[in-house]
């Protein structure tokens, strides 16, 4: 019998909103508790509302559920953060140590911490980035995830907890809007191909970026959960892959599926952010230590995101 309680902190954003049902569905709905900073309209599980910035508050969360595990997915994200780094850097650290403090306090069995590829900057290999290189990020989120990978492997030396960590690439869903990132553009892309027929894209035809759609995301975070502790090699962050397309490419994918939508091209500040991150990721460590393998390419991806988004959007054409 499972006897796992498990804590999603940020459970109402993209990646959160998504991976609620999915721990539901492997470990039963009495397993697993979300939170966020607000109530979601129709909570599909035990919801609380939580800042996860107070400690207190977190702790007294933990206590009253028997908490055993968090997937800590509250975090500031690349875009939003450089409207206000101070903000974004006090949010993203006090969030990340109040969770590994209370995970020694309360002996939690695991904790999962999700980083970036906004780790990488002018110093990392564009094409194939390795596991192991220089990291410059170049925005107070990636600052504060390198930060938050060296925090996980202390309080794995220092104090034994058992913290797992993946380098997602840009997510894309269709179950909600994601939440401030520089890849977000893909996401919007789908959207306005199916409500507008066109979309002004702030990234350049030619941007190629590491993408991963949402079930290979989710499916890497369940299968590094799940992996015994000795699988778990790497205490800092697994890079993971999952496909690499530029917003030209997405544009001929979407043509396929809707002949008649159009881009137009305004790049803006995110551009830098994303000219500063790698083409695509080498994630043969992840693939070695606990078999990971993706199985979404940019045509099933296409697919996958205008089947999920007639089942949400009335509008669709
Ligand atoms: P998101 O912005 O969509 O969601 C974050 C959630 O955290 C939001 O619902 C927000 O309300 C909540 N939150 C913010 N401050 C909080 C606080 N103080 N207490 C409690 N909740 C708070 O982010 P996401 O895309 O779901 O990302 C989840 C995690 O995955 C983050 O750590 C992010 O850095 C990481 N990640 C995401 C992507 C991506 O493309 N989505 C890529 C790489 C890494
Ligand atoms: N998708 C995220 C962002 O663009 C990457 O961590 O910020």
């Amino acid at each position: 019998m499972y006897t796992d309680k498990i804590l999603v902190i940020g459970a109402n954003g993209q990646i959160g909103t998504a991976l609620l049902p999915v721990l539901q569905n492997a470990f039963g709905i009495n397993h697993v508790i979300g939170s966020d900073l607000f109530m979601p309209d129709s909570p599909c599980c035990f919801f609380e509302k939580l800042d996860a910035t107070n400690a207190a508050d977190l702790a007294n969360i933990c206590k009253k559920h028997n908490i055993t595990q968090i997937y800590h997915l509250a975090a500031i994200l690349s875009a939003k953060g450089e409207a206000d780094p101070v903000w974004a850097w006090n949010l993203n650290m006090t969030t990340l140590l109040n969770v590994f403090e209370v995970a020694r306090s309360f002996d939690l069995k695991k904790v999962f911490v999700p980083s970036s590829i906004a780790v990488f900057g002018g110093s990392a290999q564009k094409k194939h980035t390795p596991q192991h290189t220089y990291l410059d990020p170049t925005t107070v989120y990636g600052v504060s995830k390198v930060a938050a990978e060296n925090w996980s492997v202390y309080y794995h030396k220092r104090y034994g907890i058992d913290i797992r960590s993946l380098r997602y690439p840009g997510v894309i869903s269709y179950q909600s809007m994601p939440g401030g990132g520089t890849t977000d553009y893909a996401v919007d892309m789908f959207h306005k191909a199916i409500t507008e027929e066109n979309y002004i894209c702030y990234l350049t035809q030619n941007t190629c970026l590491p993408m991963i759609y949402i079930d290979d995301a989710l499916q890497a975070t369940l299968n590094i959960m799940e992996a015994p502790s000795d699988k778990i090699k790497i205490r800092s962050s697994y890079n993971l892959s999952g496909l690499s397309f530029t917003p030209g490419e997405l544009i001929k994918a979407i043509n396929v599926h809707l002949p008649d939508f159009t881009c137009d091209f305004l790049p803006d500040f995110r551009q830098s952010i994303a000219d500063s991150w790698p083409y695509s990721i080498d994630d043969s460590e992840a693939r070695k230590d606990w078999g990971w393998k993706p199985v979404y390419d940019l045509e099933k991806m296409t697919t996958a995101m205008f089947s999920g988004l007639s089942s949400l959007l009335i509008d669709i054409k």
